[in-house]
């Protein structure tokens, strides 16, 4: 059967289809619902606040939860800290760097792929605060530095393209999986519980390098490698003591 017609500006036209008015209707919810530039800027900034404020919360337990605390000496307690306190700004940078690449992130699928590997690293984040309250220390003061940094080497990353910006990810996850290994031998053998913290990052970051290579990442050129281990050098040599 023909559809009922009404007459609009002279001429005859279908009545509106009610579900596909409705749908209409729901989609331009949806589109008012949409963040604004605006909106996502604010959303940055609270990001990027809560993370040099050390109001991270992790959604998943410490991997040190069932772990006693450990008899440290004063000195190995000190060494511990300063280590500790570089893996937590590693992890205030990661949080900048991840932020500022899907900030500018061509794809939203990349975009997607590296918010969910930053939701990730605030885990890092959080396990990294608590151990160092635990060993009666204190984060970086110059935590609001690394971060404005390591933000606008990640947009930098980001606006020369996906791929290269995914190869800076599987670079970046390398070198700091490697450095985990290297802060592994470096505690003091009894501090099983930052140990606990340390060989989980260890294995999560090696997984973020993979699945930043699985999805499209390419190897960096000279010198940039050799260039982010001497910015990381740097940062770790002043948060061991600042
Ligand atoms: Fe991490
Ligand atoms: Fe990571």
């Amino acid at each position: 059967m023909a559809p009922p017609l009404q007459t609009v500006s002279g001429k005859k036209v279908p009545f509106p289809d009610r579900a596909k008015a409705r749908s209409c209707r729901q989609a331009a919810m949806n589109n008012i619902r949409h963040l604004t530039r605006f909106d996502l800027a604010l959303s940055g900034i609270e990001r990027a606040l809560g993370t040099v404020c050390g109001a991270a919360v992790e959604s998943r337990p410490s991997p040190a939860a069932m772990t006693p605390e450990p008899h440290l000496e004063d000195g190995e307690r000190k060494h511990a800290a300063g280590l500790m306190r570089v893996n937590h700004t590693g992890e205030v940078c990661a949080q900048a760097l991840y932020d500022g690449q899907a900030a500018l992130a061509r794809d939203e699928a990349t975009r997607a792929h590296l918010q969910a590997a930053a939701a990730e690293e605030t885990d890092h984040l959080a396990w990294c605060a608590q151990r160092l309250h635990e060993l009666d220390d204190r984060p970086s003061l110059l935590n609001p530095l690394w971060y404005a940094g390591s933000f606008a080497i990640g947009a930098l990353a980001a606006a020369i393209g996906d791929r290269t910006s995914l190869g800076f990810v599987v670079e970046t996850e390398r070198q700091v999986e490697a450095h985990l290994h290297e802060h592994l031998q470096r505690l003091p053998e009894s501090d099983a519980r930052s140990r606990a913290i340390l060989t989980r990052m260890q294995t999560e970051e090696a997984q973020h390098a993979a699945n930043a290579r699985a999805r499209g990442g390419v190897d960096l050129p000279r010198p940039i490698p050799q260039l982010m281990r001497c910015a990381s050098a740097v940062m770790k040599a002043v948060a061991y003591r600042l």
